[in-house]
């Protein structure tokens, strides 16, 4: 088939074949299709879309292209979760050990921070010693062992993905639904999973800002991750606050340790149960959703999850010890506040500004091949809605010899609101 005809087609609006789909997954993994054509036919599936067949054949097509994980040796269910990420979103780290805790196992490969967003690598890569680049032997060898693994995205995982990434990141092309919904459910379904449980946010510091659009996406990947065989369900969660009290990297990971610890803040541990426990209904190990949330949390409430992210923290070459104490995890001591600009109630406005702030001060990344600094952060001292003094702080910046100090506060400014006007505070989960 003429890679022209494919890009043609997609161009006028039809639908690709399954032939059409294979050609141009293979020769662009190849090397044999160069970007530019690449970036045609994703620009033409940016403006059209993808009907529910053509897209779950595009997204076999892409796990197909590489390696898959094959666990059945390993006896017991597996489940993963995966989160299309925001502020604060440190749901993944308490959530792997206690869902171990309770019999499942969770191969969980996860990403890094990349623009406004955090990413569940460098969080634990703040631990002292933590490695997350196994090799898949190694993140087999620690799943079986502790019924979860934390790594990257390997070589040979679902290589169309890395490629066809990096390319949609430089053309302006990542909030397609068609393409999110096959980049993730790809790679999760290389993992080699039973069922697959999924977060997709709403709000200022969501991927896709508007609601109705975080709706068709939740949609788009519960259809998908279905036909592909896979039991999925999809939450709608709120974006719009960040989510805890902090953002940064060592300092969400003492928060994560809190929330193992049966404590931390009461929306972390609300969507960890809530996700947890809808995993062990999906695969069995709970009645209902009730029962799974109850299991959740006693594994936080009697050390069983915490017992597990040591063992993990162990296999994977961290410091156990350093878990114990919150001094060990790397949270600069140089701390500076944001003051209230006036009096009245404090809201959330723009919360992209808030996860440029991190990356301002240190925390984050431009480029995937930045280097950040797990000390710095942010803390939040107010919630949505409470009433508020002039130059009360609101925000306790950690930062590194005031690097990005200033530009940091600006944006911080432009992240929230206090005025007199009540703000409308949204649910946690939406759906
Ligand atoms: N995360 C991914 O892995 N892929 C996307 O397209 C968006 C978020």
């Amino acid at each position: 088939m003429d890679v022209r005809e494919i890009l043609q087609m997609k161009r006028d609006g039809g639908t690709l074949s399954e032939d059409a789909i294979q050609t141009f997954l293979t020769g662009y993994v190849a090397g044999d299709i160069p970007d530019y054509q690449a970036s045609a036919l994703l620009m033409g599936i940016f403006i059209h879309g993808m009907g529910d067949a053509e897209l779950t054949q595009w997204t076999l097509g892409m796990l197909n292209s590489g390696e898959r994980f094959d666990f059945s040796d390993i006896d017991g269910p597996k489940v993963d979760k995966h989160s299309t990420g925001g502020i604060g979103d440190k749901v993944s780290i308490p959530l792997a050990p206690a869902v171990a805790a309770c019999g499942a196992y969770v191969p969980m490969i996860s990403g890094r921070g990349l623009g406004h967003t955090g990413g569940t690598l460098d969080k634990l890569e703040s631990i002292p010693g933590f490695r997350t680049g196994l090799e898949p032997d190694e993140f087999r060898s620690v799943l079986k062992a502790t019924g979860f693994a934390m790594g990257g995205q390997t070589e040979t995982l679902v290589p169309a993905d890395r490629k066809l990434y990096a390319l949609r990141d430089v053309t302006g092309l990542i909030e397609s639904i068609p393409l999110i919904t096959s980049s993730i459910l790809s790679k999760k379904l290389a993992e080699g999973i039973d069922a697959l449980v999924l977060d997709v946010k709403f709000g200022s510091g969501a991927f896709l800002t508007d609601p109705q659009r975080g709706a068709d996406l939740a949609k788009a990947m519960a259809t998908i991750a279905k036909q592909c065989g896979v039991n999925a369900t999809v939450f709608q969660t709120n974006m719009e606050r960040p989510l805890g009290l902090t953002a940064g990297n060592g300092i969400e990971i003492v928060e994560s340790l809190d929330c193992m610890k049966g404590g931390g803040p009461s929306d972390l541990r609300d969507l960890v149960t809530l996700q947890g426990g809808e995993m062990l209904r999906l695969v069995g190990l709970a009645e209902n959703l009730e029962v799974g949330r109850k299991k959740i949390a006693a594994s936080l409430d009697d050390g069983s999850a915490f017992e597990r992210f040591q063992k993990l923290t162990e296999l994977q070459g961290g410091d156990p010890g350093s878990l114990e104490c919150a001094d060990e995890i790397p949270v600069s001591d140089e701390v500076d506040h944001l003051g209230s600009p006036a009096a009245g109630l404090f809201s959330w406005a723009d919360l992209r500004n808030v996860g440029r702030a991190v990356g301002a001060l240190g925390g984050g990344r431009a480029r995937v091949e930045d280097t950040i600094d797990p000390s710095v952060g942010l803390r939040f001292l107010v919630t949505e809605g409470e009433r508020v003094e002039r130059d009360q702080p609101l925000v306790q910046i950690h930062h590194r010899d005031g690097r990005g100090l200033e530009q940091a506060k600006q944006l911080l400014l432009r992240g929230l609101v206090v005025s007199e006007e009540a703000p409308e505070i949204k649910p946690l989960v939406i759906g």
